[in-house]
């Protein structure tokens, strides 16, 4: 089975992702680190990052694989683990930009594709229900208001002991929600036939437990 849950950054996506896949039992796929390790290892390797086939040949030569450590979903990268190194304020700007080239996203999703038939998976991202997994079971697409979202990422920040100004924090969330919606190649939308949820009010709890609801109408 596969659950595909997308949203702008900062809506709740990856806690309700990964509570939900704790859950359920399933692998959850986060596909936002996946362009993130991308950025990372392009920016390490001194690729510029609008050179789209660089950046691609780069995602070619990474193998990802998830696992669940210690309450953490972590990602490992050709057999690398990769934590905060790829949660800075730098690498979420840097992911947008290449996550914009086609050839970039075309292997990723690739990607994205064979490890979710692996077996029953959550996968989290922007384009999961409208384009790596159209046929998902169940598609949910989260939303919160922008102040939330930027609250939340600076607080996530923090845990990870970064020094973040909100306002800035909220300007990035902005800048990063218009890239991700105008860009032509598989833009941030909610697919016709996913629930939507706002995430602003309700409680992680609330919502896992709503979307378990309706996996278990599934079944
Ligand atoms: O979800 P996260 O904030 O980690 O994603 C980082 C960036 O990766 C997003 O801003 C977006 O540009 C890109 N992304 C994407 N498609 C996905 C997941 C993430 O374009 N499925």
């Amino acid at each position: 089975m596969i659950v595909a849950i997308d949203g702008p950054a900062g809506a709740g996506k990856s806690t309700i992702a990964r509570a939900l896949a704790e859950k359920l039992g399933f692998q959850l796929v986060d596909t936002g680190a996946m362009y993130r390790a991308v950025a990372f290892e392009a920016a390490a390797a001194g690729v510029d990052l609008h050179d789209a086939e660089r950046v691609a040949e780069i995602a070619r030569g990474l193998r990802f694989e998830f696992k669940f450590e210690d309450g953490e979903n972590v990602i490992y990268c050709n057999t690398r683990a990769l934590h905060q190194e790829i949660r800075s304020a730098e690498v979420s700007r840097n992911a947008s930009v290449i996550s914009a080239h086609p050839s970039v996203r075309r292997e990723l999703v690739d990607q994205q594709r064979q490890v979710g038939r692996e077996r029953s998976s959550v996968l989290e991202g922007r384009d999961i229900g409208t384009v790596v997994f159209p046929d998902a079971e169940l598609k949910v697409y989260i939303t919160a208001s922008p102040a939330v979202r930027a609250k939340r990422r600076v607080e996530q920040m923090r845990e990870g002991g970064e020094e973040v100004d909100e306002a800035e924090v909220l300007r990035d969330i902005v800048e990063r929600d218009r890239r991700d919606s105008e860009r032509d190649v598989a833009p941030l939308k909610k697919a016709d036939d996913a629930i939507g949820i706002d995430s602003t009010e309700a409680s992680v709890e609330e919502i896992v437990a709503g979307i378990c609801e309706r996996i278990a109408a599934l079944r």
